[in-house]
């Protein structure tokens, strides 16, 4: 892959714009910890790119008790609360290392750029770090019906920034963020952990470390 082919570009946000998925774990900490259960730390590359429910289910795989469909719905609402005041206090100090860069160099190439997020709390995050403008079209969870590993998201960004699949980069953190970026007919960057991330096309451990020329024209 050395010819800069690619003409659109999508980004998820916890873990590869926003340093949020330390909050995501935290809240589902303290919600654990008030149920009187401990949640270990490989919760946090669990619930990566999973939406709400389905992260609270992997959370209560660590409980001592079965809880109702509407006490489930209560869980989910708390988690969401601590994790609203966790964010609160988000700033754009908050950007993972490049992803300012980044977002400012494919602008500047007149590149089209998209979000694919798994959180309803994308439109807020998004402002908190003041990079709401740089992108030309937002997808959240609220909008799909079909969460990562779907494709259902990407594709949707896709269509939004009016670039076909095949020409577009995804970048994840998560694993089902990167099943979803395949399943779509995109090309795969993945952002932190090798190992994790192993379906990507190509893994680097920041944005900082992907070199943008090899894939679109700058
Ligand atoms: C994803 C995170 O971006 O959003 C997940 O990686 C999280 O950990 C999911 O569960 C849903 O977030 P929210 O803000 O809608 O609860
Ligand atoms: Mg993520």
């Amino acid at each position: 892959m050395t010819e800069p082919r690619f003409t659109g570009a999508v980004f998820d946000l916890d873990g590869v714009i926003a340093d949020t998925a330390r909050f995501h774990f935290l809240a589902w900490q303290r919600l654990a910890l008030e149920e009187g259960f401990d949640i270990p730390h490989e919760v946090d590359d669990r619930v990566k790119g999973v939406d709400r429910m389905a992260s609270l289910r992997i959370v209560l795989e660590y409980a001592d008790r079965q809880y109702s469909a509407p006490e489930q719905e209560a869980l989910a609402a708390r988690k969401n609360g601590y994790y609203v005041d966790l964010i609160a206090s988000l700033t754009p100090a908050d950007m993972l290392p490049g992803a300012g860069e980044v977002l400012r160099t494919l602008r500047a190439a007149g590149i089209p750029i998209g979000l694919a997020s798994a959180s309803k709390n994308a439109l807020p995050v998004l402002k908190a770090l003041g990079v709401l403008d740089e992108f030309d079209f937002v997808v959240d969870a609220a909008t799909v019906t079909n969460g990562k590993p779907d494709p259902e998201i990407f594709l949707k960004a896709a269509v939004g920034i009016g670039i076909a699949p095949a020409n577009c980069v995804g970048f994840e953190d998560a694993p089902a963020g990167v099943t979803s970026i395949r399943q779509a007919g995109m090309y795969a960057i993945g952002i932190g952990n090798a190992e994790l991330l192993r379906e990507a096309d190509e893994v680097f451990p920041t944005l900082a470390d992907v070199s943008l020329a090899r894939y679109f024209k700058l």
